[in-house]
């Protein structure tokens, strides 16, 4: 079932009907400001740091479950609605919501009376945009009350929802004029500001929230809009809001625009106030108003906010046998990519945007499927994680974005981390070329008097693997690697502690963590990874230290190889206790995902056909029509010496739930091993374009993807197996985005920059009489044009550039201007 349509020619998903099974949100601004929207106009904003500078309020996990947001109240003579259905929840005539690039409208019509609510952050402006158009579609005359409504949050999200004793006496407010100004914590410590405006006069107004909402009403009825008309409340302390009230007659066929606009302003201390010394000094802010408070200046930021998306999916575009591929490639997957770039796992629907800043492995991979958007940006946020990084190549594993600083709560030792930072970086230079980052000073720990270059980073984060080997010279596992859940030196057991940052007091003499645990992923992402260390080694004339690197991944590949490979898949791990974990000799958790795709792209144990093999216990064991599981049997006991994974029922996230990050590096791999049709079939599985149409079961968003999917255990602990089967959870903020990305583009389509060229090795399923692309690459635009006259998955028989035969399948970089790449697979 569907609950909307994609309209692509727009490049918008159009929801049809309110109640979708989860709230579809929609994320507003790519720059500081912020916005999260749904599909009836809830949500939040703040500026550049969801968890120290949240603007508005929003209450997670409530009943009903989308509770706050930015909404506008119609009282037509009685009848109260939202032009977005909620939180009035009145039976609206026509409801649509168009979720588009940066942008949400939100339209909606009862009675007569049509209102169409379009919400944007312009382009380099830390504001929200609402333009509000009310239309009279009726045959008599209508005047109604105009509410609108945002709830402030008093800046620290955490505190804002924890210290009442002290909050409910620090609010305060400033009205002038059409705008309300937040101003809680101005007078002293604060630099920053917040407002709500509307460009037209108003006939009240309320900031007090129990004045406008009353204490014992909901969002659902507040009091001044039954009453029709505002209290001009005045808040001091308890809970500041901002609303603005207009009464509002409509010939029929009349419209009236107003705009509103939800912004940010930041002072210099010496400018805070006007000379009395407590107003609001307001120069920064009128001058913002002024850029649109019109709706002529409304349509120019939304054209300039299209032109730049234009330009930003300009960058790849595809034209493939199948319309769900090039509306992921081409639009929604790009776009879910800017959007993890911009918030790692800092602010979803499910992160509350407290718990977590910027994670050091989460956002080195999310530059993948983002760097060639905007590299610059790209390169700024490399060398913002790389100053988290610490002298001995370990990482600080988030920082805050706000303070740029590492989160010394969570602390490091995770051992995949430093990984992903070669491989981050290695993307960098194979799209941009410049490998003058690698010169770039950057301080290690934060601090400058320790700062080193990029290389030295790198160097530091390769040798921090080769520097910590277990027992059988793999890598040990740590806290956890990329897998958060798989905690090996933890044995919790007393509730609360924290199994990513609890180690066992046992460990304490060999230094915090198990030197016994080994993680097998970490020695296949090792191997994966380090050939990307090696090419820039060589490519830097350091040709002692790429065939020193060059050994240390042949001996991990002969490691793996020796200790690590179970007969048909890799193990996963070696646990505190030296006993295997992912064999066929456990009884639960034989085979795990995680290792497997890397040891696949790296060929270890090619030559004994372990890619094939492994490829078909994944098909056999881990597979289901909703994409792969990542592990099996699911965990059914909790087995202290794992740690998290256990804990979770099976079938979910980490314990046999269907991890759509990691399915990726399955895609990737069998499409490297030229079973592009297995690697289509898998990347359907999960695509949101194909789970559209079971969108009741699969309940989140079908434009982006979500971080979990119910896997085939789901509810088999109390009998109702097969209920959440397919249900995806964690929408938006995941590392899938990226890594389907890549899995797309770069392994099917096969599109991939290299250091020396654009890699053309496409791995399609075998029935595409082939497919056509563009892609900007190094200042040129490549027509690239992809035949399959024999239909097969893979094998690059021959290729032109401009006309001319080029030997193998990297297309050199050729400079400016348009060039035709032919390719012919057989
Ligand atoms: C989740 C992981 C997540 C981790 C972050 C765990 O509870 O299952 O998916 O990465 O928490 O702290
Ligand atoms: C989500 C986390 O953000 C990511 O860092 C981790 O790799 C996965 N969960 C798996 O645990």
């Amino acid at each position: 079932m569907k609950f909307g349509y994609f309209d692509d020619s727009k490049r918008e998903y159009v929801i049809t009907s309110p109640r979708t099974p989860y709230p579809w949100i929609n994320y507003l601004g790519t720059q500081g400001f912020f916005s999260l929207i749904s599909n009836t106009a809830g949500g939040y904003c703040f500026y550049k740091d969801a968890r120290l500078r949240r603007i508005t309020r929003y209450r997670y996990n409530n009943v009903p479950i989308d509770m706050g947001g930015r909404y506008f109240y119609i009282n037509d003579n009685g009848c109260i609605w939202n032009p977005g259905w909620s939180p009035v929840k009145t039976e609206l005539d026509s409801y649509e919501c168009r979720h588009g690039m940066g942008y949400t409208v939100i339209t909606g019509s009862k009675n007569g009376l049509k209102a169409c609510a379009t919400f944007f952050v312009p382009q380099n402006y830390d504001g929200e945009v609402q333009q509000l158009v009310l239309t009279n579609e009726s045959s008599v005359a209508k005047t109604f009350s105009l509410f609108s409504f945002a709830e402030w949050c008093l800046w620290d999200a955490q505190d804002d929802c924890t210290n009442f004793q002290r909050n409910f006496s620090t609010g305060r407010v400033e009205i002038k004029d059409s705008t309300i100004y937040h101003k809680t914590e101005y007078r002293d410590r604060r630099n920053h500001f917040a407002f709500y405006t509307v460009n037209d006069t108003i006939d009240g107004y309320d900031t007090d929230r129990d004045s406008f909402i009353g204490l014992y009403n909901g969002f659902n009825d507040p009091q001044a809009v039954v009453a029709g008309k505002a209290n001009n409340s005045f808040a001091d302390g308890w809970s500041p809001i901002a609303s603005h009230y207009k009464r509002i007659t409509l010939a029929p066929g009349e419209s009236k625009t107003l705009v509103f606009i939800l912004g940010y302003v930041e002072m210099p201390a010496h400018k805070k106030f006007e000379a009395d010394g407590k107003t609001i000094n307001k120069e920064k802010a009128l001058a913002m108003i002024d850029k649109y408070n019109t709706p002529e200046k409304v349509a120019a930021g939304l054209a300039e906010l299209k032109s730049a998306w234009d330009s930003l999916l300009g960058i790849l575009n595809v034209n493939t046998p199948d319309d769900k591929v090039d509306r992921m490639v081409n639009i929604w997957n790009q776009y879910q990519c800017m959007v993890t770039f911009n918030l790692s796992r800092s602010a979803s629907y499910f992160e509350s945007g407290i718990g977590r800043g910027m994670g050091f492995r989460d956002s080195n991979q999310d530059i993948l499927g983002f760097v060639h958007q905007i590299p610059d940006r790209a390169r700024e946020r490399l060398i913002d994680l790389a100053a988290t990084q610490l002298p001995d190549g370990g990482c600080y594993h988030q920082y805050q974005p706000l303070t740029k600083k590492g989160n010394s709560d969570i602390g490091g030792d995770f051992s995949d981390d430093p990984l992903w930072m070669i491989l981050s970086v290695a993307s960098y230079i194979k799209e941009t070329g410049d490998w003058s980052i690698l010169d770039e000073n950057v301080p290690y720990d934060n601090d400058e008097s320790k700062a080193k270059p990029m290389l030295d980073h790198l160097n530091a984060s390769f040798y921090h693997i080769v520097n910590n080997l277990g027992p059988h010279g793999l890598p040990l596992a740590m806290r956890a690697d990329w897998n958060d859940c798989i905690n090996l030196s933890c044995f919790s057991d007393t509730p609360g502690e924290s199994f990513q940052t609890y180690t066992n007091p046992k460990f304490k003499a060999e230094g915090g963590y198990s030197k016994v645990a080994e993680s097998v992923m970490v020695a296949t992402l090792f191997t994966y990874v380090g050939p990307n260390f090696v090419g820039i080694l060589e490519h830097k004339g350091l040709k002692d230290e790429a065939a020193k690197a060059q050994a240390e991944i042949d001996k991990m590949k002969a490691n793996i190889m020796a200790s690590a490979w179970d007969g048909d898949w890799f193990l996963r791990a070696y646990d505190a206790n030296g006993e295997k974990m992912g064999s066929k000799e456990c009884e639960e958790g034989q085979i795990f995902i995680e290792p497997q795709g890397f040891a696949i792209m790296s060929d270890v144990g090619k030559d004994q056909g372990a890619d094939l093999r492994t490829l078909k216990a994944i098909d056999e064991r881990l597979n289901t029509k909703f994409g792969l599981v990542l592990n099996n049997p699911a965990f059914t006991k909790y087995y202290i010496q794992y740690g998290e994974i256990s804990t979770y029922p099976g079938g979910y996230k980490e314990n046999a739930g269907i991890f759509t990050h990691n399915n990726a590096w399955i895609i990737c791999a069998a499409a490297y091993a030229g079973q592009g049709d297995q690697a289509f079939k898998y990347y359907s599985e999960i695509a949101p374009a194909f789970t559209e149409e079971t969108s009741d079961i699969h309940k989140t968003e079908p434009y982006v993807y979500g971080q979990m999917i119910g896997g085939k255990d789901a509810g088999a602990d109390i009998g109702m197996q097969g209920d959440h089967f397919g249900q995806g959870k964690n929408s938006w903020l995941t590392g899938t985005a990226a890594w389907n990305m890549v899995a797309i583009s770069q392994y099917i389509l096969g599109i991939k920059p290299d250091f020396d060229g654009l890699s053309v090795d496409p791995s399609i399923p075998s029935a595409w009489d082939g497919f056509k692309a563009t892609r900007k690459f190094r200042g040129g635009v490549y027509n690239i044009t992809i035949k399959n006259p024999s239909h097969v998955c893979k094998g690059v028989k021959s290729m032109t550039v401009d006309g001319k035969a080029v030997e193998g399948n990297v297309v050199p970089v050729m400079g400016a201007g348009e060039h035709e790449v032919e390719i012919v697979l057989g």
